[in-house]
């Protein structure tokens, strides 16, 4: 079996409303399901990589607040280890309020990153990087230095190993990221604000600004996604199930399974293709558990 993956990023609580279509503001209405759920880009990912069969280790900052308990079962339940996760006294756990929509899937996220502090580069270095098979990073404007110091960590102790990093928010800060990984995601939200209006175009456009033999991997929702090597660019489109149930952590789920393709060194289409076939799983069930 292959070493571990390691997800570097958020855990956080999602609280989840499902209503039936959007709610109308300043009504009071009963809903069909109200549920608490671990979530995070970094934390849905490493779900996922243990849901496709992978070790999957996450690495993130938690807090000894009265979620860590929920939050530490639902890592254990889902297979993710998180032994190496620093542990801060007194916080709170950054908590995203969701609305996710049964009548089509959409979710609509509000979230507040309470007072967690973010992972720095000190409880990075004490890891032994050996142990994995692939780092992935989710890329925070917010601990942008960090990150960077973290990646330039895996350069300099492991020539061989892969990293991938996320880009997701419109954040110019972010475009640091770009050069840095052998495979980046780039959302739609991203490309948009950087100038491009087709997932083509994005991945060729960002192919120009990362270093040569990187992979740009763009998904976008409905229509599927991209990707792109070395001046190569191919489409794929979406795989969607009778019927759209969930869409929170569609992307996190693309990224993991794009990730899992790698790992397996499968080539990059193939990955395209099973990226969107296990997007396709998610949106059709709630939740991660059981998606490969
Ligand atoms: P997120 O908004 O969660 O970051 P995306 O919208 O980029 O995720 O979608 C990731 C992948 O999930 C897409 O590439 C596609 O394969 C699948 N997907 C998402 N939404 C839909 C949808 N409405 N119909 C079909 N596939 C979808
Ligand atoms: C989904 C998600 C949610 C979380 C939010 C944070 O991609 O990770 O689980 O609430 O995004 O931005």
């Amino acid at each position: 079996m292959k070493k571990p993956t390691l997800c570097v990023g958020l855990v956080c609580v999602d609280v989840v409303a499902e209503t039936e279509g959007f709610p109308v503001e300043d009504t009071d209405q009963r809903i069909p399901d109200l549920s608490y759920r671990r979530g995070g880009n970094a934390s849905n990912s490493s779900t996922v990589l243990a849901q496709l069969g992978m070790k999957s280790e996450f690495l993130g900052t938690l807090t000894n607040s009265m979620q860590l308990d929920f939050i530490r079962e639902d890592f254990s339940k889902h297979c993710v280890t998180i032994e190496q996760c620093p542990i801060f006294p007194v916080c709170e756990f950054p908590t995203s309020i969701v609305i996710i929509s049964t009548i089509n899937g959409t979710r609509t996220i509000l979230h507040h990153p309470k007072n967690l502090p973010e992972l720095d580069i000190q409880h990075f270095s004490n890891l032994d990087l050996t142990n994995y098979s692939w780092i992935h990073f989710e890329g925070r404007s917010t601990n942008i230095d960090n990150i960077k110091q973290m990646i330039r960590t895996v350069r300099e102790r492991l020539e061989y190993m892969k990293i991938s990093v996320e880009i997701e928010k419109a954040r110019p800060v972010l475009d640091e990221l770009l050069p840095l990984a052998d495979v980046v995601f780039v959302s739609k939200e991203y490309a948009y604000f950087s100038g491009f209006r087709t997932m083509k175009e994005a991945v060729e456009g960002f192919l120009d600004v990362t270093k040569p033999g990187t992979i740009v991997v763009c998904a976008w929702g409905s229509e599927g996604a991209a990707a792109g090597q070395n001046g190569t660019v191919v489409s794929q489109s979406a795989c969607p199930p009778v019927q759209i149930v969930d869409t929170l952590g569609a992307g996190d789920t693309f990224n993991a399974a794009f990730i899992y393709s790698q790992v397996n060194l499968w080539d990059w289409e193939k990955g395209l293709e099973f990226a969107c076939q296990i997007a396709g799983n998610k949106i059709g069930q709630k939740g991660f558990l059981g998606i490969g």
